[in-house]
């Protein structure tokens, strides 16, 4: 049995999950209104790994025999003034996600509920993943993005990603 502390912080991760959803697909329509459909691309993968991420949240606690409550989602309110914008804010968001994440193992671990820190280990190291991505994506701009030819090699190479499926699977 999963204590109030942890299955409450489980549920907030579920609503975290899907704001960075919707705050990659905010990402993903600015870049397409821009003309770069390979920025487009890769954060609408990167959208559907975090409802993904928002779904092993939720079967994470039905399989505990918790109920979920969906909340409000946040509006993604950001301004966009270059293309690294959004690369600057996907990184800071991924480090702040990382946060979350650390705190609810913090607060499994404090209850000795290695199962709860067992089916974190997979967002622990996604977060490790994650957060190189984004730093990679900085900084790889930051090295060839202000170059119109250089640009269209990134747009070119953020086009060829493809989606895949979670390796973490709960029966
Ligand atoms: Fe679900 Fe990008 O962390």
């Amino acid at each position: 049995m999963l204590s109030k502390k942890v299955k409450d912080l489980l549920n907030a991760q579920v609503n975290a999950e899907f704001y960075s959803a919707y705050l990659y697909l905010d990402f993903s329509n600015y870049y397409k209104d821009e003309g770069l459909d390979g920025y487009a691309n890769w954060y609408m993968i990167q959208a559907q790994e975090e409802r993904d991420h928002a779904m092993l949240f939720i079967q994470y606690l039905q399989q505990n025999g918790e109920s979920v409550t969906l909340e409000a989602i946040d509006k993604p309110d950001k301004k966009y003034k270059s293309f690294i914008d959004p690369l600057k804010e996907g990184a800071d968001h991924e480090r702040l996600v990382t946060g979350l994440i650390n705190t609810i193992y913090g607060a499994a671990h404090k209850d000795n509920d290695y199962r709860t820190m067992q089916f974190l280990d997979w967002f622990v190291k996604e977060q490790a993943e994650e957060e190189e991505n984004a730093d990679d994506n900085v900084k790889k701009f930051e090295l060839f993005g202000d170059d119109a030819k250089g640009l269209y090699m990134l747009d070119s190479e953020m086009k060829a990603r493809v989606y895949t499926a979670p390796s973490l699977t709960l029966d």
